[in-house]
């Protein structure tokens, strides 16, 4: 389902009269910045950073201009950067958090308690009350933030589970304002929602908005029963709306999308062509699986090591023929559950490298690291199958960016049935990332895929990634909440407003 096929009739009508012809700007929040600030000693480093909502957001603000409020991901001096700094297009304003904000509200009520909640995973919920006091405070703080940077005029556009407490507290003092909601990750079931200690001020908080996007009908559904059956409100499923008396709150699905031109003129760059022959010479297989993800274990990386396991013992005749490469990008690793995750799959990759390795041939190549968009696309260039098997994810990304670097609509995409992405991206093979033996039947599936088939699937997969672009996605949500500003203003215009 589509965002526009969810508020097609609703969004050219316009959610209330005043908001057509917007002249406000666009603000938004989020947890992360694109860049994150790196004292060492006296000197200061700005370094990029990785992941969804830093990498869409930059792409967008940098096309249409804006204020984006964020945390800079470190001690920093500076309360304020323009963005990017050789040609500015946007402002991003710090909201500087302590120490004990970090661990609290970061490490704890997000990354321990609302992450594994968010996907499903009750065993890895820790929930704890001196964590949530502190993620009402940074809501607070963050909300405080947007009130400084905004009038009645703009747009507020609040990121993630980072924040869900930000649109009620802002709606309390800017009653009239359009604020939208994105959740750039999975809305659990209603029965699994109920174990969370905070549940109703939670969905209040994210009631404050006009507007709530997921990336799938899965997840709105999710989200209504909740409303509907904890905090027992009439919600309309039809219509996608939650009715509070005084005000209605509009909930739809909007599948993030990535900016395909972007990664088609990477991908036809010389220079990833060359790099990906490169790749291809260094590894010596005649074929090539890649896995990217951050080393997190809602992404399925064990599970798909196990299955990759089962695949060469099944198939001994492609032992010394497939290597599969995995990228696993550090992520958020002063957390328990990450540093585990580190061991056990170095100690995985070790076993399964130290059983099949030959003269000249390692079953797997493991990057810890975290590279550029060329070096990537580098990779997904030289990658004949992507083997994509998140546990649980609100849509991953990387999915939609092996299908948009494929211009020669080649290559097999294999998606685990769990991804957002899985809901739209259906001509990619579909696995169910918790059965081994089906991994290791997709891989070989994938590998000896007819070209024609590969390329009556790319073909198709690659239409759909581009009509449902970064674009077409910002700007069905920007039109359903505030329909003047979906038509984006020149950048330098807003740009020279916000400095
Ligand atoms: N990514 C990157 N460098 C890497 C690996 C990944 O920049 O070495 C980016 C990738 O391009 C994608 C993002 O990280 O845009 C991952 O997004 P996704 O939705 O797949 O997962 P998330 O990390 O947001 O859970
Ligand atoms: C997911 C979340 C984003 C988050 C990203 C990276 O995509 O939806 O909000 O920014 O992961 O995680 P991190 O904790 O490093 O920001």
């Amino acid at each position: 389902m589509t965002a526009s096929s969810t508020h097609g009739s609703k969004a050219d009508a316009g959610p209330t009269g005043e908001l057509s012809n917007h002249s406000g700007r666009l603000v938004v929040v989020s947890n992360r910045a694109p860049v994150r600030m790196v004292r060492e000693g006296a000197r200061e480093r700005i370094e990029p950073t990785v992941g969804g909502v830093g990498t869409t957001f930059f792409h967008l603000l940098e096309q249409r201009g804006g204020v984006w409020i964020a945390w800079p991901g470190g001690k920093t001096g500076r309360t304020r950067l323009p963005m990017p700094a050789d040609d500015p297009r946007f402002a991003l304003a710090f909201v500087d958090l302590s120490e004990r904000d970090i661990a609290n509200y970061y490490y704890g009520m997000c990354n321990r308690g609302l992450w594994p909640l968010m996907h499903y995973m009750v065993p890895n919920c820790h929930f704890d009350r001196v964590q949530w006091t502190y993620y009402e405070r940074v809501n607070r703080l963050f909300a405080e933030a947007a009130l400084a940077e905004t009038s009645a005029d703009d747009v507020l556009w609040v990121q993630d589970f980072h924040f869900g407490l930000v649109p009620g507290l802002v709606r309390e003092q800017q009653p009239g304002m359009p604020i939208g909601l994105f959740w750039h990750v999975p809305f659990p079931p209603e029965q699994l929602f109920r174990i969370f200690p905070w549940r109703s001020q939670f969905l209040s908080g994210m009631l404050g908005s006009d507007l709530i996007g997921f990336h799938t009908r899965a997840y709105v559904n999710h989200f209504l029963t909740c409303c509907e059956r904890i905090l027992g409100l009439p919600v309309n499923r039809t219509r996608g709306e939650v009715l509070l008396g005084s005000r209605t709150v509009r909930v739809g699905s909007f599948p993030l999308g990535i900016d395909v031109k972007h990664f088609a003129l990477v991908a036809s760059s010389l220079k990833a062509q060359v790099r990906a022959q490169r790749i291809r010479r260094g590894l010596g297989s005649p074929f090539i699986v890649l896995g990217v993800d951050r080393l997190d274990y809602t992404k399925g990386v064990l599970e798909r090591l196990l299955g990759f396991e089962r695949f060469l013992e099944a198939n001994p005749v492609y032992q010394k023929r497939v290597t599969l490469v995995l990228i696993a990008v550090p992520s958020r690793t002063k957390v328990a559950e990450y540093v585990a995750l580190k061991r056990q799959l170095d100690e995985l990759v070790g076993r399964i490298v130290g059983r099949f390795s030959t003269d000249g041939w390692v079953p797997i190549r493991y990057l810890h690291t975290q590279f550029g968009d060329s070096e990537l696309v580098a990779y997904y260039r030289a990658a004949d199958v992507a083997l994509i098997t998140p546990l649980r994810d609100g849509m991953n990304l990387v999915a939609k960016e092996y299908v948009a670097s494929r211009l020669n609509d080649d290559g097999v995409l294999v998606l685990s049935e769990f991804a957002g992405a899985a809901e739209e991206l259906t001509e990619a093979l579909s696995v169910n990332p918790y059965d081994l033996d089906e991994i290791a039947i997709r891989i070989k599936q994938a590998i000896e895929m007819p070209a024609a088939e590969r390329a009556e699937r790319m073909k198709a997969l690659r239409a759909k990634v581009s009509r449902n672009s970064l674009e077409h996605w910002s700007q069905s949500f920007l039109g359903a909440l505030a329909p003047g500003m979906a038509a984006a203003p020149p950048a330098e215009e807003t740009a020279a407003a916000s400095a």
